[in-house]
C-alpha cells in the first residue's frame, strides 16, 4: 500500500512550547478532502499552519508528501491558501495569481517579473474559473474581502499543488459564488487526483464538501459520522 499524503502520529501543534491541540492522529487518503471542524479558537488554523510547514510541530509526527515536519515537502508540491489570504496587496489580482507559479521560478527570474510563457494565459483562466475576469488587472487592495479570497483560491489553484490545505476558504462567500469554487475545486481534483484538508467552521458545509470530517478541541480528534 503507498503512503497517504498525509498521515499525523500523536502530534502536537501549538505556540512556543504551548500546546494548543495534542495527541492528533489521522491520515488523509490520496485524492480525498478531510475538513477540519470545530469552535473558534480551537486550534483549526494552527493545525493547517503545523501542516503546512509554519510552525514545527510540538511532539508527535507528521509526514506530508513523504516529507517529515519540519522537513519540507518537495518545492511545488504544497498549496496553501491562509485564513489571512497573503496576498500582496498593491499588486495586481493577476499578478498575485503569478505568484502561484514562483516555485518553478528561479528567485532571479521572478525578482525581474518575468513568468514563463503560456503563465499569463493560465493566470487569467483561473481568476475567470473563480468569476473574477475583468478583475485581474485591478490592485487587491481595492477588491472586496470575497474578491480577495477568490485571487488566493486561484493563486493556489494555478500551481496545482499534489496537497491543498485552504483554511476558511469559503468564507465572505455567498452562497452562489461558495458552490462555484466548490465546483472548481472538485474539478481540478478530478483532474489531478488533489488532496484537500479545508478548515470549514459551518459543518454542514464541511461535511457536504469532504469524505471525511474531522472535529476538534474537547477531546482531540473525532471523526464525524456523515449521513449515508
Ligand atoms: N501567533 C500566535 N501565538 C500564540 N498563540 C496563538 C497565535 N495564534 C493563535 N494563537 C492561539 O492559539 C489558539 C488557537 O488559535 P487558532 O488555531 O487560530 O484557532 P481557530 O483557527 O480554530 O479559530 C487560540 O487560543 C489562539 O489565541
Ligand atoms: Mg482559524
Amino acid at each position: 500500500m503507498t503512503e497517504p499524503p498525509i498521515r499525523c502520529r500523536d502530534l502536537c501543534v501549538g505556540y512556543n512550547g504551548d500546546e494548543v491541540l495534542e495527541d492528533l492522529s489521522f491520515t488523509v487518503p490520496h485524492g480525498e478532502t478531510v475538513a477540519l471542524v470545530g469552535r473558534s479558537g480551537c486550534g483549526k488554523t494552527t493545525l493547517l499552519k503545523t501542516l503546512a510547514g509554519i510552525l514545527p510541530p510540538l511532539a508527535g509526527e507528521a509526514t506530508v508528501l513523504g516529507s517529515t515536519l519540519p522537513n519540507p515537502p518537495p518545492a511545488g508540491t504544497l498549496g496553501y491558501i491562509p485564513q489571512s489570504l497573503g496576498l500582496v496587496p498593491h499588486e495586481s489580482a493577476l499578478r498575485n495569481v503569478l505568484h502561484g507559479r514562483l516555485s518553478e521560478l528561479g528567485r532571479f527570474r521572478s525578482l525581474l517579473g518575468r513568468f514563463p510563457e503560456g503563465a499569463e494565459n493560465e493566470a487569467l483562466e483561473a481568476l475567470d474559473r473563480v468569476g473574477l475576469s475583468g478583475k485581474e488587472r485591478s490592485r487587491v487592495k481595492e477588491l472586496s474581502g470575497g474578491q480577495q479570497r477568490r485571487v488566493a483560491i486561484a493563486r493556489a489553484f494555478v500551481q496545482e499543488p499534489d496537497v491543498l490545505l485552504a483554511d476558511e476558504m469559503l468564507s465572505e462567500l455567498d452562497h452562489e459564488t461558495a458552490g462555484s469554487i466548490v465546483r472548481c475545486l472538485e474539478d481540478l481534483q478530478g483532474e489531478t487526483g488533489m488532496t484537500v484538508v479545508i478548515v470549514e467552521h459551518n459543518v454542514e458545509i464541511a461535511d457536504d464538501i469532504s469524505n471525511t470530517v474531522l472535529s476538534l478541541g474537547g477531546e482531540g480528534i473525532k471523526p464525524v459520522t456523515r449521513a449515508a
